[in-house]
């Protein structure tokens, strides 16, 4: 069997290929510190639902040691994995897990750190994300507060068999956690729809703070640069990562939207817009979609397996699917979204086809918004 050493250089090695890390401190970080101490169990999917596996079945080192994201926890159940064991696969959602070593590898880069910083981590989940930062800056430089007490307990004890001893500590991450502050750096580790306020407070200026906004369509990764008076300005990266919500930020579940969609709508009528092309997030338009349907959900629904849905709460709807390699769409509801879709497209076009790391974000106590090229453009759309 392949020795956890081996296998995390195999896992760096494939990070560092994949063009996820550079920086030879945190090549360094990935190669010591042993994701394995702290996913002892997770979770693997089986159709639908979610199979519990236990550090002693065969494959959990090497599901370890990949490019995957590990479900620890469903529905915030600290019993689930063991009502899993007991009982065989169950349903759930996901609300921690360590996640895509390849996104950590990205976020931790894009934090562009040095020797000395002081760094806020908000959601400790597993505590292998706060390992690599006290890996690599030292205990006494590193903070992390998850709002889950139990993942708090585990964690805190991981991370102190390991030998690191930072900060770490039950809290609402959207409060900050003052006491250790001000930080040069805060990373969230789940997504937040709006960026909070006490995270400008307590960082330094010329401090950075680097999260992912939880958007349905065109998430992305965002660094803001926290100025003098408290403001933050910053860029959207080109390098993605997608992260489950801050517990408060959780969005409308598409699953109850699309209750509320007719099956019969408009009569099906050809569009040139693939779901790929539109809402993949390999796909260039893909964020600027996101800006011009905000809070309409891409979704499956059972009655239509062959298809994608667009669902807004206000019951608009648009049903995507092929039919002789051509693209079809039919809609309902007060909107028509997949209308709305392609004169985004138009206008995405005419921008000249910008890509996400062509738009920013200021944010201030009286607005948080999104914006191309300039701070001063013309095209801005709220966060
Ligand atoms: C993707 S996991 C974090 C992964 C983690 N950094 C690791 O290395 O395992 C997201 C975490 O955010 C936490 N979380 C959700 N809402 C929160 C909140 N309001 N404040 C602090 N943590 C929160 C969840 O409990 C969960 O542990």
């Amino acid at each position: 069997m392949e020795s956890a050493v081996r296998a995390r250089r195999r896992l760096t090695g494939a990070l560092r290929r994949a063009g996820a890390l550079s920086d030879p401190a945190w090549i360094d970080a990935f190669r010591q510190v042993p994701r394995h101490a702290f996913v002892p169990r997770f979770f693997v999917t089986e159709g639908r639902e979610w199979v519990a596996v236990d550090r002693y079945d065969p494959g959990w080192l090497r599901a370890v040691y990949s490019d995957r994201v590990l479900v620890t926890q469903l529905d915030e159940d600290p019993g689930a994995w063991q009502a899993a064991r007991r009982s065989g696969p169950m349903a759930g959602v996901p609300t921690c897990s360590s996640s895509m070593p390849s996104i950590m590898a990205i976020m931790l880069e894009e934090l562009l750190v040095s020797s000395g910083n002081r760094v806020l981590e908000v959601g400790t989940g597993t505590g292998y994300n706060a390992a690599l930062l006290t890996h690599r800056l030292g205990s006494a430089q590193v903070s992390t507060v998850d709002v889950d007490g139990e993942l708090v307990r585990l964690a805190r004890d991981r991370l102190a068999s390991c030998g690191y001893r930072p900060r770490c500590e039950i809290r609402d991450g959207a409060q900050g956690f003052p006491e250790q502050g001000p930080y040069d750096r805060v990373v969230c580790t789940c997504s937040v729809s709006t960026i909070p306020q006490a995270w400008l407070d307590q960082t330094k200026p010329g401090g950075l703070v680097v999260t992912t906004l939880n958007r349905p369509i065109g998430a992305g990764l965002v660094r803001i640069t926290v100025a003098e008076d408290g403001t933050g300005c910053g860029q959207v990266l080109a390098r993605d990562g997608r992260f489950m919500p801050l517990r408060a930020h959780r969005l409308t579940e598409p699953g109850w939207l699309l209750r509320k969609v007719q099956p019969n709508g408009d009569a099906p009528r050809t569009t040139p817009l693939s779901v790929r092309a539109t809402l993949n997030p390999s796909s260039r338009f893909e964020f600027f979609a996101g800006l011009a349907l905000p809070e309409v959900s891409p979704a499956l629904y059972p009655a239509f397996p062959d298809a994608t849905f667009l669902v807004h709460a206000d019951g608009s709807w648009a049903r995507h699917f092929t039919t002789n390699g051509r693209y079809l769409v039919t809609q309902g509801g007060p909107r028509r979204l997949w209308d709305l879709l392609e004169y985004a497209y138009a206008d995405w076009q005419e921008l000249g086809e910008p890509s996400r790391d062509r738009f920013g974000v200021t944010i201030t106590p009286e607005r948080q918004e999104l914006w191309l090229d300039d701070p001063a453009s013309k095209h801005v759309w709220p966060l």
